[in-house]
Parts: structure tokens; C-alpha cells; sequence
């Protein structure tokens, strides 16, 4: 997944050089493989020597019914399923009261009136203001420190995201959250921030051009929104959750970056 080519320049700027990030396999992965029929798709392992990986801590990826890399993060109170995209910077979630998961029945869908409920849940009051647009530019990070009474009387913003060659059209509000991952290390964790900033979708992501077989209409089925593997250079905030876990992991701190990937459902962590 990429951004928008003119930014692209920017892409793993947030985690170059500081989040080792390993990639495992596990056993969930083979009920999502189909391979097609009339070839035949051969393994190959080669010894290299003692030892196993042994990273401190391990973040749970699972597939999406599109295949789609999926970490459970919790958000307002609710655990939500967030395809993980390494190339953008936002926590973005649809909207329960807005129709935008897919499909809109999805029992998992976030829901702002709950998250008003559990308590940390803030509109972002930049949203309102014309002169404040949100993008990349350096000096330009909303501090969201003020906040709108609601997200209904909330004017949305529109950018664009670049997904496997197909661009989407994102039309959405900028909120603050408390958001908690769970991460198995020397024991099984949950680590939790309050105010982490997120991208609440009023519309349907749409694809800018429609990719063969509508594969845009069906990418996001079944999740509940996207988590940016990036920092928030490539963002409008002034902060991701992501940047936040890889400081709390003390990944931010002089670690060579290195990344390995594997088909399936994975793991990926840090040591
Ligand atoms: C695929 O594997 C099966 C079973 O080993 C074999 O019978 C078949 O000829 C193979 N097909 C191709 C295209 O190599
Ligand atoms: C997400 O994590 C929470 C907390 O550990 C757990 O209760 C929930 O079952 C997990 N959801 C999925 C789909 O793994
Ligand atoms: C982002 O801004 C908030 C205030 O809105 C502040 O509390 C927080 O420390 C800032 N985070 C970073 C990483 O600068
Ligand atoms: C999003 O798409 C669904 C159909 O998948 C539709 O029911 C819903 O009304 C749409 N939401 C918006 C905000 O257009
Ligand atoms: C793609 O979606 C549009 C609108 O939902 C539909 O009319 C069209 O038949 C679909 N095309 C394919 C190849 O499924
Ligand atoms: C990160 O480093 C600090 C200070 O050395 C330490 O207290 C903390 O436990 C470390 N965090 C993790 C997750 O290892």
C-alpha cells in the first residue's frame, strides 16, 4: 500500500532505521490461501544456521476476507479489526452511525456514540476552521487542542490514500481517542494511550478508478478501518498510534530497521 505518488518520497520515513519489525507465520494462515488450479506453488526452506528469532515482543496479524493484513487495536472502548498499511500515517475507522464499514451491518463497526460513552472520545475543533487544512506540510500539525461538541454539526475533510495501485478517495473528521494494543512479550500486555489522535470516515472509502473485478468495493470488507504504520510526517497530527507503541517498545531509540514478510495470517514484533 502507497501513498499518493507525489508523497511518496516521505514513504517509511516514520520507520526507517527504527522499528525491526519480524514477520512469522502462523497456523491460522492456510484456510485464506487458494491457489488456483492447473499450477502448483512449491515451498523451499534452507538451513542458516542456530538459533530463532526471539523478538521481545509480538504484535497478532490476521487476514481480513480480502486478504488483507488485520491487527485488533482498541479504540473508544471497542477492539476493532485494522487492516495494518506500512506506507500511511492515520488510524482511520468507519463509522457505525454513518453506514461506512462493509458491510454496514458489521457487528465489530465503530461506534463514536460509544466511544462519548467511555470517555476520551473528542472532535477535533481544526475541522471547523477553513483555514486549517489538513496535510503534510512540516509546521502545519493540528495540535487538537480545542474541541467541536459534536460530530454531526463536524465539517469532513477529503484526502487521498493509494492502495496497491488504486487511489481512494478518504472523506472524514479528525478526532481524539484512547486506544490500547495487546502485544505478547515477556507476558502478555496491554498497552494503552488516552488523546492518540484518529480519522473518523463519514463517507465510504471510494476508488478514484475502480480497479479490475471492483477488488476497490471489496478491500476493506469485513475490517473495521486502516492502521498507518507510519509517523505522523506523513500526516496532518502530530502524533500516530503506531509512532506512540514503537516508543513505548523503545523502538525509537538506535535500532537498525529490518523487515521480513510471509503469507498468512503473521506475527510481527520488535527486539
Ligand atoms: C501439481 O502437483 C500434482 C501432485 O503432485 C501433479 O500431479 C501435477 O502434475 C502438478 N501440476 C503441475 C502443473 O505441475
Ligand atoms: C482483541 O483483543 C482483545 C483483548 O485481548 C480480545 O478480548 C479480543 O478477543 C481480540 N479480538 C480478536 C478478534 O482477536
Ligand atoms: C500532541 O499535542 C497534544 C496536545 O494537543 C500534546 O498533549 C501531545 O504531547 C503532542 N504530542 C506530540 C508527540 O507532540
Ligand atoms: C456505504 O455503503 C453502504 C453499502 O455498502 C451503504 O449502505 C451506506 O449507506 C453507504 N454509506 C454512506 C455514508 O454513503
Ligand atoms: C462493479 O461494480 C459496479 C457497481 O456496483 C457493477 O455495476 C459492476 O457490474 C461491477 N463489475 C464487476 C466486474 O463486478
Ligand atoms: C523501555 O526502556 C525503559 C527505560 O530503560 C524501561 O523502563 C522500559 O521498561 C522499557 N520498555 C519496554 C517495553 O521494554
Amino acid at each position: 500500500m502507497r501513498r499518493r505518488p507525489a508523497q511518496s518520497s516521505g514513504i517509511f520515513r516514520g520507520l526507517s532505521r527504527t522499528a525491526l519489525l519480524i514477520l512469522l507465520l502462523s497456523h491460522r494462515c492456510h484456510a485464506a490461501l487458494n491457489v488456483a488450479d492447473g499450477f502448483n506453488i512449491t515451498a523451499t526452506e534452507v538451513h542458516v544456521g542456530q538459533g530463532t528469532w526471539n523478538p521481545a515482543w509480538t504484535l497478532l496479524v490476521n487476514y481480513s476476507p480480502a486478504l488483507q493484513p488485520v491487527v485488533n487495536v482498541s479504540i473508544g472502548g471497542q477492539w476493532l479489526q485494522l487492516v495494518f498499511d506500512a506506507s500511511s500515517a492515520y488510524a482511520v475507522v468507519f463509522m457505525k452511525e454513518f453506514a461506512t464499514c462493509q458491510p454496514p451491518s458489521l457487528p465489530s463497526c465503530y461506534s463514536y456514540k460509544e466511544a462519548e460513552k467511555h470517555g476520551g472520545f473528542h472532535v477535533c475543533s481544526e475541522n471547523n476552521d477553513p483555514k486549517v487544512i489538513c496535510d503534510t506540510r512540516p509546521n502545519d500539525r493540528w495540535s487538537c487542542t480545542s474541541f467541536l461538541s459534536n460530530v454531526v454539526n463536524t465539517t469532513p475533510h477529503t484526502d487521498v490514500l493509494m492502495i496497491d495501485g488504486l487511489e481512494y478517495r478518504q472523506r472524514g473528521i479528525e478526532g481524539l481517542d484512547t486506544m490500547m494494543m495487546e502485544l505478547s512479550g515477556p507476558t502478555r500486555h496491554i498497552f494503552s494511550w488516552s488523546a492518540v489522535p484518529v480519522r473518523l470516515l463519514t463517507d465510504n472509502l471510494t476508488a478514484v478508478t475502480p480497479g479490475p473485478m471492483n477488488l476497490s468495493l471489496n478491500l476493506f470488507e469485513g475490517v473495521d478501518g486502516i492502521l498507518g504504520g507510519s509517523g505522523p510526517t506523513l500526516s496532518c497530527r502530530n502524533t500516530t498510534l503506531w509512532h506512540l507503541l514503537l516508543q513505548r517498545l523503545n523502538a525509537t531509540r538506535g535500532w537498525g530497521g529490518f523487515a521480513i514478510a510471509a503469507m498468512g495470517p503473521l506475527c510481527f514484533g520488535n527486539y
